[in-house]
């Protein structure tokens, strides 16, 4: 049995899926009641407990021959609470350990990023046997963005209009995450997974709008304002994280991705695929009666 970490997230449903569709046990950690229909789904078994309480957690850890540790997105206590949850795994006896990490965790201008920094370090000095998935940006990040610039004619950019980012897809991330829980001789590796085109705004533009077969154009969206104080921690987080794609993009090679999985990475058009039914049905803004 596989134990996933924070499985209710996206993140987490996609590496359930993977792991399921290998047919592999999955424990699926959840943190309450919530519905998860996509868990729901693939029958699988999910439990809830709070992360931040690693009694909570250690019991679940049982007789599990991996542990692919996700944490909560913009959470100010992973750096604590995900190495208390490596001592629980330790004490479990849990065989392998896989760390949801970030391409680039050494970034100290992104707090998210230096604290799975800290994470890995705190991996090396446990006494389990490791691995760490580093993932770029994912693609999906985007959906709302595309949604949007679907009605409006205008993909607003965050990141500004000359940085680009090698956008990756979560079935590749989650794919990748199922070969190192489950196949052997990857001990103490550290694997980036970036998309395969380094996309500027302006090119994810040209893309949408060619898909819809009208023009989009890509906007600089500047965050305004100070940067938001550490207490609203995500936010903090989310502007810090936009300052630095702005000045110096977020790209990646997607070659150790492809021999991880032994395919192509999945290209951002891809993407637009599995988004085009529901894209192709938004109206544009000031569109007249459908014929
Ligand atoms: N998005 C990206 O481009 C990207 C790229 C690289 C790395 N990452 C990393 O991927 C990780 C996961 O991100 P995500 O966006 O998939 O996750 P997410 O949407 O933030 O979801 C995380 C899940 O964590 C659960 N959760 C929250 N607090 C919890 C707690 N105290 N105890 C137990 N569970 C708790 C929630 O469960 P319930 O649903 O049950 O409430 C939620 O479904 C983050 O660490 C992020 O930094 C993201």
């Amino acid at each position: 049995m596989i134990v996933v970490t924070a499985a209710g997230g996206a993140t987490g449903t996609a590496v359930v899926r993977a792991l399921w569709s290998r047919g592999e046990q999955v424990r699926a950690v959840v943190r309450s009641g919530r519905p998860h229909p996509d868990l729901t789904a693939l029958s699988v078994d999910a439990v809830a407990a709070d992360l931040t309480v690693p009694a909570a957690v250690e019991p679940l850890l049982a007789g599990a021959r991996a542990l692919y540790l996700i944490w909560p997105n913009f959470d100010p206590a992973e750096a604590t609470g995900a190495t208390a949850v490596l001592a629980a795994a330790r004490r479990a006896g849990v065989p392998r350990l896989v760390y949801h990490s970030v391409l680039r965790p050494q970034a100290r201008s992104m707090p998210h990023h230096a604290a799975k920094d800290r994470v890995e370090e705190a991996l090396d000095r446990s006494g389990l046997a490791w691995r760490v998935l580093q993932p770029g940006a994912y693609s999906a990040n985007l959906d709302g963005g595309l949604a949007d610039a679907a009605v409006t004619g205008r993909f607003r950019s965050p990141w500004g209009l000359e940085r680009a980012q090698s956008l990756v897809d979560l079935r590749d991330v989650a794919e990748a995450a199922a070969v190192l829980l489950t196949e052997d001789g990857l001990d103490g590796g550290t694997f980036e997974v970036a998309g395969p085109e380094p996309l500027t705004a302006r090119r994810i533009a040209g893309l949408l709008g060619s898909r819809l077969g009208r023009e989009v154009t890509a906007v600089d969206a500047a965050p305004g304002g100070p940067v938001p104080p550490v207490a609203d921690y995500a936010a903090h987080c989310r502007r810090l994280m936009f300052d630095h794609y702005r000045a110096h993009g977020f790209a990646g090679s997607p070659r150790v991705l492809e021999a991880l999985v032994g395919r192509p990475a999945h290209t951002f058009g891809e993407h637009l695929d599995q988004l085009e039914a529901e894209l192709r049905s938004i109206r544009p803004a000031g569109a007249g009666e459908l014929p």
